[in-house]
Formats: C-alpha cells, sequence, structure tokens
C-alpha cells in the first residue's frame, strides 16, 4: 500500500499543509471571523477581570483561614458575644459576622460610610454567600474557612445583605439589614453610647 504514488503524494501534501506556516494555512473566510470573535470575547473577559480588580477592588479571599464551623458558638473569635460592629482602638471598623441557615447574625448591624470597614465572616453549617448589592461586597462562606473583606460603602441608606450561594429550602429568606449611617451620624452615634455607659 505504501508503493501507491497516489497515497504517497497525499500523505506529503498533508504533511506540508501541516508544516505550512499559518499564513499559508487554508482557513476557510467564516472560520477565519469566529477565531477572532472568540479571541476577541476572551480580550473582553480579561479585561473585565482586570478592571474589577484594579478599578474596583475585588478580589477573591486571599489568605486560607481554617476553623471549626460545628465549634464556632464555644469561643473565639465567632463566638455569640463576639459578633457585631466593633471600633478598634485605631479608629477602624471591624465587623464579625456567623452565616447560618438562614441568616446573617447579627441580624442588623450598622456602620460608618466612608472609611473602610473590615468584615470576618464564617459559617456555622453550610456553604453560603454574602452579597451586598450595588457594592462591591461578595464573598463566599465556606464551611471550614473564615472569609476576609475589607471594603468601604461610599453612600449611606439602608442596605440588604443577601445569600448568593443555595443553602437550602431557605435560601431565598436568607439575608440581613446593613445600614450605612453618615460619618457625622457615626460619630454622634458613639459619643451617645459612651455618655449612657454602654
Ligand atoms: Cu445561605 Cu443561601
Amino acid at each position: 500500500m505504501s508503493n501507491d504514488p497516489s497515497l504517497k503524494d497525499k500523505l506529503a501534501e498533508d504533511a506540508r499543509e501541516l508544516m505550512a506556516l499559518p499564513g499559508e494555512l487554508h482557513i476557510d473566510p467564516l472560520e477565519r471571523k469566529w477565531i477572532f470573535v472568540a479571541l476577541g470575547l476572551i480580550g473582553v473577559f480579561v479585561l473585565a477581570i482586570l478592571y474589577t480588580a484594579f478599578a474596583k477592588h475585588v478580589h477573591p479571599p486571599g489568605e486560607m483561614e481554617t476553623l471549626d464551623s460545628a465549634r464556632l458558638h464555644l469561643g473565639g473569635e465567632f463566638a455569640e458575644d463576639k459578633l457585631g460592629v466593633v471600633t478598634q482602638p485605631d479608629g477602624s471598623v471591624k465587623v464579625t459576622l456567623v452565616a447560618a441557615r438562614y441568616g446573617f447574625y447579627p441580624r442588623e448591624i450598622k456602620i460608618p460610610a466612608g472609611q473602610s470597614i473590615t468584615f470576618r465572616i464564617a459559617s456555622a453549617d453550610v456553604l453560603h454567600g454574602i452579597h451586598v448589592p450595588m457594592t462591591n461586597m461578595s464573598t463566599m462562606v465556606v464551611p471550614g474557612y473564615a472569609s476576609t473583606v475589607t471594603t468601604t460603602f461610599p453612600k449611606p441608606g439602608e442596605y440588604p445583605m443577601l445569600c448568593n450561594e443555595y443553602c437550602g429550602m431557605g435560601h431565598d429568606h436568607m439575608w440581613s439589614k446593613l445600614t450605612v449611617v453618615s460619618q457625622e451620624n457615626w460619630r454622634s452615634g458613639l459619643t451617645n453610647t459612651q455618655s449612657t455607659g454602654r
């Protein structure tokens, strides 16, 4: 069979075509168009990732920090009496939350606008996601891991904190209230709290 000249020619031609430079390769015009469409789409996706990363500061969780989700309530950072909003000695604000079917606890939190807020979130049961619509606050809350998000809410107002990972029958109802107050209201709130001795 290998002596068949026509097959030999055919194989040689195939080999030449394979070795040919891309410019010499025959590409159907329609196929060429779709190659550019596909490359263009990849370019758009890469630009979108770069834009959200550098202009909007949307990052995946960086550090890997493990914890025991079943023993959260027994002590440590995510014990019930440690949850909520705390102003640190340096003036920064830290919010500690537990995500559990079906809510983020505490159910209502109040934070100041226009300053960096660090959220620490842990799941007490299954996979949840925390998302505040129209802001860049969004992360997964994976059981066994602590999630940390540092962000700023420029606009005062009331926001829902929603769960965006399906976590069970009550998933649709899993949300809590986030109130962002102006810096003035935040500061007067702090002095009120201090004057009442709390
Ligand atoms: Cu929690 Cu969906």
